[in-house]
């Protein structure tokens, strides 16, 4: 009897303690923003690497919507629909509709990635939403939406200053990606769409859905190779090994789409290495600027450098990445070229 009633006791006190703990961790895990009543978490967001994000409710993000009288849609991407939003407190902000059929794959990543990266020149992710089955993700809105956008505009031309200072930030990104505190983290998809502007054309790098790290003792990682094709490192695409190079790699691509103006290549390798190789032509001087250089800028650039951005990017889509640069020295060469951009423009 007394072995009996003990096994009860301490199967009570076991409840209360389980009890106890539960409640704290839904505690902890109230976001950081304005509150709201009766939240229902779903076993999804306990995830400990998932603090610091607001989990929306699903009629808080179908409200920020809805909020907007025209119910603006921001563009359609492999992972999901994007939605113009507001929230109650007047923030605008993009909301991505993730696809049923898309693996949670990315989803998480993305939460993942995004929560501990801060830079003002990476987009915020300010919150999430799993319920009902369907998930959500919250941006930081960025007002002029995408590079290509931009960058293939009939009515208005990106200017040499905007364009070189494009590039220096989203190095300046991608520098502090590379060099992440737990190691470097691959961004995996850097493409003229994934670089978002602000109201004032300062660029965003966007879209963590495929990025990953390498722990601080790896420099290489072998996975699943994914991407845009026409930006992908043909050396990550034939043996799956990533490495910090293969970013370095669709930076160049990016970079002499920027001094050319040539269309979106996502899906295509001949435009790709048509563009690389007139690029390799002109760097070494075999054909003249003027052959790459965009025809909308008019001749408005700032010739030395031009030449020494072409002259990076073209080492950046070396065909090996044991050729290609750091995203250190990729950075400093931009950053010169932008500085002495703007001396010119002052002068
Ligand atoms: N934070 C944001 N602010 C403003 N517009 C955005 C934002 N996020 C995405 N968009 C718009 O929505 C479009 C679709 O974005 P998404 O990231 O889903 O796809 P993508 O990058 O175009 O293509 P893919 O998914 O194939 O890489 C973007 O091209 C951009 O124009
Ligand atoms: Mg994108």
């Amino acid at each position: 009897m007394a072995v009996l009633i003990a096994t009860f006791v301490m199967m009570l006190i076991l409840v209360l303690i389980k009890h106890v703990a539960k409640s704290k961790i839904q505690g902890k895990n109230k976001g950081c923003m304005p509150k709201r009543k009766s939240p229902k978490p779903t076993k999804e967001i306990y995830s400990t690497t998932w603090s610091g994000l607001y989990r929306f409710s699903k009629d808080e993000i179908e409200n920020a919507i809805n909020n907007d009288w025209d119910r603006r849609f921001l563009g359609r991407g492999s992972a999901g629909l994007v939605y113009k939003g507001v929230l109650p407190s007047g923030q605008v902000v993009a909301i991505k509709h993730i696809y049923k059929s898309n693996n949670t794959d990315s989803f998480s990543r993305e939460v993942e990635g995004l929560s501990r990266v801060r830079h003002p020149n990476l987009v915020c992710l300010f919150g999430c939403c799993v319920e009902g089955g369907e998930q959500y993700l919250v941006y930081e809105f960025c007002a002029a939406g995408n590079l290509a956008q931009h960058l293939l505009r009939k009515d208005s031309v990106l200017t040499w200053e905007r364009r070189v200072k494009i590039l220096r930030d989203c190095a300046l990104a991608l520098r502090y990606l590379h060099h992440y505190i737990d190691g470097c983290i691959v961004h995996r998809d850097i493409k003229l769409t994934n670089i978002l502007l602000t109201e004032k054309l300062e660029p965003k790098l966007s879209d963590f859905g495929l990025a990953k790290m390498l722990g601080m003792e790896e420099s290489k990682v072998f996975t699943d190779v994914r991407g845009t094709i026409g930006y992908m490192d043909p050396e990550y695409m034939t043996n799956a090994k990533l490495t910090c190079a293969s970013d370095i790699y669709s930076f160049g691509i990016v970079a002499l789409q920027l001094l050319s103006g040539q269309k979106v290549i996502e899906l295509d390798f001949d435009a790709r290495d048509q563009l690389t190789r007139k690029a390799r032509d002109v760097s070494m001087g075999k054909r003249p600027i003027k052959d790459f250089e965009d025809p909308r800028l008019n001749g408005n650039i700032n010739r030395a450098d031009f030449e020494s951005i072409l002259k990076i990017a073209v080492l950046c889509v070396a065909k090996s990445s044991k050729g290609r640069p750091t995203i250190d020295v990729v950075y400093e060469e931009i950053d010169k070229a932008w500085k002495n951009t703007m001396v010119e423009m002052i002068i």
